[in-house]
Parts: structure tokens; C-alpha cells; sequence
């Protein structure tokens, strides 16, 4: 029987903040882009990103599929990086705006571009790819990885966080639930599982993986982010009535598997390429040394 609302807000499952430390001065509102976004996760998600990104003031991060660009924000924000902050479907003019009104209006630089064709930028130009909740839309397939990875230097790291299924599973083996919209063929199709993107980064031949793993609470950032919605919306019927196909895979998935969830992944260029300047060789010094 389908829960309801009381059994919702007693049973889903909150992210533990103290496990953020990052986040210490934001919002809830502020973590979840006051409701504008556009996946689950929010900056909880960037912000465990960021922890594996090794970023050194002044380095120049490609945020890949940014949406609204507030990872961009938080990036430009607590790192002191240049961003580059690259969107498909969201405009350049939104985001720039946006970066403007909070102060960045000189450390972001947003563009509207298509990842899966070739980028208008120099070859090993970034210190730092980053890509929120995006990879699964363009990114599944060896070559544009590999046209990507063109432009990230040898030793820089690049960074995946992404909703996923904990384990393998196919169109013939998905249970029923994650059936009840379109969901399998607009989108959890290519989610795939950690060991799918792991395989992928190490085809293309230009990464070592350091991790590519679920996220200990990477269910959770599904449940707090249903919890985070219904507060907005007042719990109201229509809300509820509206999540309820993704309410009720997240409760099947308590129990049963496949579930849905999220990994992170950081992976390092090879150092094959050329060596740009003194900061890369130490950059790549320290990764053989650590
Ligand atoms: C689910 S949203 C996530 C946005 C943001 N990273 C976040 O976490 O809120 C996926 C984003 O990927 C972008 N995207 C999809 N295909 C793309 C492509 N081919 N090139 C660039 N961005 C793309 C979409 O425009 C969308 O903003």
C-alpha cells in the first residue's frame, strides 16, 4: 500500500549535515537553489565533489552541464578558481546574470554549448573538469569522453557525480516500478552503475580512476530531496499525488534491488601530453607521490 504523507514525513530519511561541513553557512533553501533545480543533490552533492577536485587558487575548472550554474557558484565561491561554466539548455544570459548579482560576474564566464560537439577550447586548457548530474545526458560513450578529455591537462583531475543504480541492470531486468514513467527511456536508461563508469573512463585510455563508488548516503540524497520538495510545496495533496511514481521506487528500493542512488567519480589525466608549465609538473609530481 502506498505510504502516506505522515508515514513520508516520519520514514524519509534526512542528509546529515554534519557530514557537510562545506555548507556550514548555507541555507536549505540555498543548498537546493531555493527550488530552481534541476536534479537531486543540490550542493550537497558538489560539495562532496569538490573534495577530490584538488584544486589550487587561480586554476581554470570547466563546470560541464551546469544547469542553473550553482555549482559554479559554490566552486568560484570557496576555491578562489576561474570557472568556465558550460550549459546546453540553459541560457548564458540566466546564468550570467545570476553569477553577476552574487559577485562572480568576473570569475565565471557562462557559456551555451553542446558537449557532444567539439568545444571552442584549447587543447589540456583545464586544470579541472567538473560534471554534476550531467554526464549521462551527453557523456556515455568513449569518444566524447575522449574529446572532452582534450581539453583537461595531464595530471588534472576530472570529476563525475551522477544519480545512478547501485547495480547492473537492463531494460529486461528493471522491475516494473521504475516503469511507471517514461523514466527508463528518457533518462534511467543511461544512468548505468559506478562499475559501468568506471569501465568507460578507463576505455578511453586517458584516465587513471582513483574512486568510482556509491555514496554512503547516496540513497538519502534522493529521500532528503523529496522531503526538501514537499516542504516548498506545503505537503500539499497535489504534490505528493504528482511524486508519488518517484516516492514509491524510492521506498521499493529500501527493500529490494536495483535502487536508485548516486556515485562519485575522480579520475587523473595520464600524464602523456606534453607538460604545460612548472604548476602542472608539480601537479603531476604530487600525484606520483601521494
Ligand atoms: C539534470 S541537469 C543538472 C544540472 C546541474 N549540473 C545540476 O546538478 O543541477 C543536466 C544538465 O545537463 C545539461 N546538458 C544536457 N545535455 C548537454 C549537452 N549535450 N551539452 C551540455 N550540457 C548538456 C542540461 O542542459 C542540464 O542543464
Amino acid at each position: 500500500m502506498a505510504m502516506t504523507t505522515a508515514q513520508i514525513q516520519s520514514s524519509f530519511r534526512r542528509i546529515d549535515p554534519s557530514r557537510y561541513p562545506e555548507l556550514i553557512d548555507y541555507a536549505r533553501d540555498a543548498i537546493y537553489g531555493d527550488g530552481d533545480r534541476m536534479a537531486p543533490g543540490g550542493l550537497y552533492l558538489a560539495a562532496r565533489m569538490t573534495r577530490s577536485l584538488n584544486l589550487q587558487p587561480g586554476d581554470v575548472v570547466l563546470d560541464l552541464g551546469c544547469g542553473r550554474g550553482d555549482s559554479s557558484l559554490f566552486l568560484a565561491r570557496h576555491f578562489d578558481v576561474h570557472v568556465v561554466s558550460v550549459d546546453l539548455l540553459i541560457s548564458a544570459t540566466e546564468r550570467s546574470e545570476k553569477f553577476a548579482a552574487r559577485g562572480h560576474r568576473h570569475d565565471i564566464l557562462p557559456l551555451r554549448l553542446d558537449a557532444r560537439r567539439p568545444l571552442p577550447f584549447g587543447e589540456q586548457y583545464f586544470d579541472a573538469i567538473f560534471c554534476m548530474q550531467a554526464l549521462h545526458a551527453f557523456g556515455g560513450s568513449v569518444s566524447i569522453l575522449q574529446d572532452l578529455l582534450k581539453h583537461l591537462k595531464p595530471g588534472g583531475r576530472f570529476v563525475v557525480g551522477t544519480t545512478c543504480f547501485n547495480e547492473p541492470v537492463t531494460r529486461d531486468t528493471l522491475p516494473d516500478i521504475y516503469q511507471q514513467t517514461d523514466g527508463w527511456d528518457a533518462e534511467y536508461e543511461k544512468y548505468h552503475w559506478p562499475e559501468w563508469w568506471n569501465d568507460l573512463f578507463i576505455e578511453t585510455g586517458m584516465l587513471d580512476v582513483i574512486e568510482c563508488e556509491e555514496l554512503d548516503d547516496g540513497a538519502l540524497l534522493w529521500e532528503d530531496d523529496v522531503l526538501y520538495s514537499a516542504e516548498r510545496a506545503g505537503w500539499r495533496d497535489t504534490y505528493v499525488q504528482n511524486a508519488r511514481w518517484l516516492i514509491d521506487q524510492l521506498v521499493f528500493g529500501r527493500t529490494h534491488r536495483p535502487y536508485l542512488t548516486h556515485f562519485v567519480a575522480t579520475a587523473v589525466k595520464k600524464l602523456s601530453g606534453p607538460l604545460n608549465t612548472i604548476a602542472d609538473l608539480g601537479r603531476a609530481q604530487s600525484l606520483r607521490w601521494n
